[in-house]
């Protein structure tokens, strides 16, 4: 089935200037780039995007970071989007990341790990247009 996801290049990597790299791996492993804009998230925004793990004890930081210089916001396109791009990036921290992968290439630690990635159907429907709510999908 044709899926679209959320990714979002955190502030970490594009400070690192690894955007171009990224962005192009998505295209290399077939997915169609749908929407893309760069922004620096408020700290409303970025509490209420991660409004799942308020409670964590990591939320606060996570928070700190996602604030910490501008992101870049990716609406991706593949059949099995979600799924094909949470194994692209690796796991959560980099440390433990399978070879190859996003945060295997370009994170630094499980806070700064590089990428977001829509973790289910249920969390795209919420993600893409907590960002993009008027996308227009080109082409
Ligand atoms: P989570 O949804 O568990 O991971 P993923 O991004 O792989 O879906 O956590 C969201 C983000 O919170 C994660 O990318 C980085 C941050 N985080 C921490 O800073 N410390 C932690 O211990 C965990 C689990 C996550």
């Amino acid at each position: 089935m044709l899926e679209q996801t959320l990714a979002i290049v955190k502030p970490d990597a594009v400070r690192k200037k690894f955007t171009g790299a990224i962005l192009a791996r998505y295209e290399k492993e077939g997915f169609r780039i749908r929407a893309v804009k760069m922004r620096h998230l408020s700290k409303a925004e970025a509490e209420g995007f991660y409004a799942v793990h308020r409670e964590r004890p990591f939320f606060r930081s996570l928070v700190d970071f996602m604030v910490s210089g501008p992101v870049v916001l990716v609406v991706l396109e593949k059949e099995g989007a979600i799924l094909a791009h949470r194994t692209l990036m690796g796991a959560t921290d980099p440390a433990k990341a399978e070879k190859d992968t996003l945060r295997a290439h370009f994170g630094e630690s499980i806070e700064c790990n590089a990428v977001h990635g829509s973790d289910s159907a249920e969390t795209a429907r919420f993600e893409i247009p907590y960002f993009f709510p008027t996308v227009e999908l080109v082409g």
